[in-house]
């Protein structure tokens, strides 16, 4: 632990790396930069003066993390994209795998020549980090924010705030589409959904750290899919004619794949992660040719 001696931040982290090396494994170094960071209330490493650093703030979060407390639940807050979003109890903590979807969007959104509003849908949003980071990216760009959490709204609705997009977004409380009105989906040109995908199985054997996250946010049932299928059966049925870009994973796949084939929907295509795992689809509905 760090005592009251004023520390270099080198030697700071050249302590906290020692101490994190066990729990927090390959993510040690950014793990201790965060702290330092967090604790001189700067956004950068590189910017913090050692004159700023608060030891006592950094043994605080230090002890939680000793006992298996993920960085991020104990700071509330996680980077995705270019932005740190407020993250709690109540949301899933954004995951760099996730940002292949900000990526993808944004890429075939810029090569859409002649059209510069965009209206998407952040379906399952939990803190938002989805939408907010590609309104963040496309000037006059609209987003709707559908969770079933009222708590994980709250912290969409902290994002929100925090990165003044209230001009640009609105939230809606529902169980998937139940309470979205359906007259706002003929407008919206992109659907983006990182949905539960975890089959139920695997979910009781994760590990400790994942754990923090809620179930609500994890669990996609059975085969991993259950989230999917309910999506997709809805949105044939209202004929929508969006693009549809879900997060996926290779524990799912298998089951994806299968279901998709069944009901004769285009995969546009597929992107993998920086680990090359299948990270992400694109997809178009049957019945909007
Ligand atoms: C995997 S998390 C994704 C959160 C965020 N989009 C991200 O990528 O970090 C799934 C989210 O779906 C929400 N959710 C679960 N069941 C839902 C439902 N029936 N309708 C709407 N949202 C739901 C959870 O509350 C959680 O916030």
């Amino acid at each position: 632990m760090l005592n009251n001696d004023r520390l270099s931040k080198l030697e700071i982290k050249k302590r906290l790396l020692e101490k994190l090396n066990t729990v927090s494994g390959n993510q040690a170094e950014q793990e201790s930069q965060i702290m330092i960071s967090y604790s001189a209330n700067k956004k950068n490493y590189i910017d913090v003066n050692d004159s700023e650093i608060d030891n006592e703030l950094i043994n605080k979060i230090l002890n939680e993390r000793i006992k298996g407390k993920p960085l991020a639940k104990i700071i509330n807050e996680k980077g995705f994209w270019k932005n740190i979003f407020y993250t709690d109890d109540y949301t899933l903590d954004p995951r760099a795998d996730s940002e292949i979807l900000v990526e993808q969007i944004l890429n075939d959104c810029l090569q859409i020549k002649n059209k510069n509003k965009f209206n998407f849908l952040d379906l399952c949003c939990g803190t938002g980090c989805l939408g907010i980071s590609i309104i963040d990216e496309l000037e006059n760009s609209f987003c709707d924010f559908i969770d079933v959490s009222k708590k994980a709204l709250s912290a969409c609705k902290k994002n929100i705030i925090k990165f003044e997009k209230q001009k640009n977004s609105m939230l809606f409380h529902s169980n998937l589409f139940e309470n979205y009105p359906i007259n706002r989906l003929k407008n919206i040109d992109v659907i983006v959904c990182n949905p539960p995908y975890i089959p139920t199985i695997n979910y009781l054997s994760l590990n400790n750290e994942t754990l923090y996250d809620p179930r609500i946010s994890l669990d996609g049932g059975e085969l991993g899919i259950d989230y999917y299928i309910k999506i997709i059966d809805y949105l044939i049925n209202v004929k929508f004619k969006g693009s549809l870009y879900f997060e996926i994973d290779p524990i799912i796949t298998e089951n994806m794949y299968k279901y998709l084939l069944e009901k004769g929907i285009k995969i546009v295509y597929k992107k993998v992660d920086y680990l090359s795992l299948d990270r992400l689809i694109k997809i178009t509905l049957p019945n909007t040719n």
